[in-house]
Formats: C-alpha cells, sequence, structure tokens
C-alpha cells in the first residue's frame, strides 16, 4: 500500500482524477491511498494569507515558508518529500522507476512563482520538472508524476506486460496500434498485422518503432544505438 500526502491551495483539483480509470481503481481495491492536504489551513491573519512578494523584487508571488513548514511538520513522518517545479530534475521513466520504490510520499504543490527556497533547503528530497514548458501550478505535474509511479504497484496494470512493452523501457517509441474494423473509410490496417504470421509481426512493430523515433525522436535514436551497440559487445 502506497501514501500518498499532497499539500496544495486546490484540494478539489484532485477530485476527479482520484475517482477515474486505474487509479481510482487502484484506490478502490486498497493499492494506495490519498490524503489530500489544504495548505489554507496554516496560512496567517484573517485571510489565512499563504503567498508573498519576493524579496529582492521582481514579478510574482512566492508560497510562504511558515505555512509550508507547519503543513510538511504535521504530514511529513517517513514520507520522501516531493517538489515538482520547472526548475526541477527531469523526469524520465527511468527516474520514475527509482521513485517508485517508497511506500509513502509527500507532494507540495508549487503556485505563482514557487515556493521559498527554505522549504526546498529543510524539507525536500526531490525536485523534479515534468518537462521543458511552463505550468501554471504544481497540481498537474503531480498527478502526472503519482500516475506514473502507481502503474508500478503490483495489481495496478490490468497487463503488466506492458511495463515491459512500452515506449522509452527500450530507447524506441511505440509500434502503431490498430483494432476493429480492419478497414474505414478507405483505411486499411497493415495486411501483416493480419497475417497471422506472429514473427513477421513483431520485425514489422520493431522496424515502425525504429523509423518513427528516427524520425520525430533524434536524441531517443542515439541512445537505443548506443545500448543496441552494448547489447552486442
Ligand atoms: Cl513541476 N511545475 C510547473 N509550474 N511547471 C512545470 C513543471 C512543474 N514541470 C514542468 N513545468
Amino acid at each position: 500500500m502506497k501514501i500518498f500526502k499532497i499539500i496544495t491551495l486546490f484540494p478539489e483539483f484532485f477530485e476527479s482524477p482520484f475517482k477515474t480509470g486505474l487509479l481510482g481503481k487502484a484506490i478502490e481495491k486498497g493499492l494506495c491511498q490519498f490524503q489530500i492536504i489544504n495548505l489554507r489551513q496554516w496560512g496567517e491573519g484573517n485571510y489565512r494569507q499563504c503567498d508573498d512578494y519576493p524579496y529582492g523584487g521582481g514579478s510574482g508571488m512566492v508560497l510562504m515558508s511558515g505555512p509550508l513548514f507547519k503543513a510538511i511538520e504535521a504530514h511529513k513522518d517517513n514520507s520522501k518529500v516531493f517538489y515538482p517545479s520547472p526548475s526541477g530534475v527531469l523526469l524520465t521513466q527511468e527516474l520514475v522507476k527509482k521513485i517508485a520504490v517508497f511506500d509513502s510520499y509527500c507532494f507540495i504543490c508549487g503556485q505563482y512563482e514557487g515556493i521559498d527556497q527554505r522549504v526546498i533547503d529543510r524539507y525536500v528530497d526531490y525536485e523534479i520538472s515534468i518537462g521543458d514548458y511552463v505550468l501554471s501550478g504544481g497540481e498537474y505535474a503531480t498527478l502526472v508524476m503519482i500516475d506514473a509511479i502507481c502503474r508500478y504497484i503490483p495489481g495496478f496494470m490490468s497487463n503488466p506486460d506492458s511495463l515491459a512493452e512500452e515506449s522509452f523501457e527500450n530507447f524506441l517509441l511505440e509500434y502503431p496500434h490498430y483494432t476493429r474494423p480492419a478497414e474505414i473509410d478507405g483505411l486499411k490496417v497493415p495486411e501483416i498485422l493480419l497475417s497471422g504470421n506472429h514473427e513477421k509481426i513483431r520485425t514489422w512493430r520493431l522496424e515502425q518503432s525504429i523509423e518513427k523515433t528516427k524520425a520525430i525522436r533524434p536524441d531517443l535514436y542515439r541512445l537505443y544505438l548506443a545500448k543496441k551497440d552494448e547489447v552486442k559487445q
């Protein structure tokens, strides 16, 4: 059983994802448990203020250390503390696997320009970015990371084989998929997939993966070539 604690100013953000799809099923099955913590309860003053202007000037607001220290102290116990942030290390499937081993996680969702650096210095074990683009809040990235982690919980996936077959596991993008009907509006499923020749289908799929990766992800393709050479030696 994995436990995820999420410290956020927008608790309602997480309502539907936890009722839906594999994540919803996993909660029903008791594979994981979520605790949404409203940061506002530790806000300061009559308005329960949680953000303030940055020292040194500049645009935007920063989440204050006071409320975050209190929220984290109240819920950290032996959780690993994660801060999704565009300034973190880049999330890859390899990193997902590495962080999927813990039993208890505490995610801090940043807003605006981010959080006071002293929260990171004192508490954060992993500062992670989900890609080179900017989001309006850490909640989006938190959900992405939790979904990616949960896929490694035994019993989460309806077909655990897809963990090994999927993109990035072998530095290749996935081959194209088709299902019924065999033809729609003049568009046909590639003949070979209807042939029943499993060896040929396997080869065709690998070729498709290689061609697609080469065309749109030359960075991944180079890793694939390097790994292939490594296996040969
Ligand atoms: Cl974790 N947060 C925000 N605000 N933007 C991001 C991100 C996180 N990861 C990539 N972009």
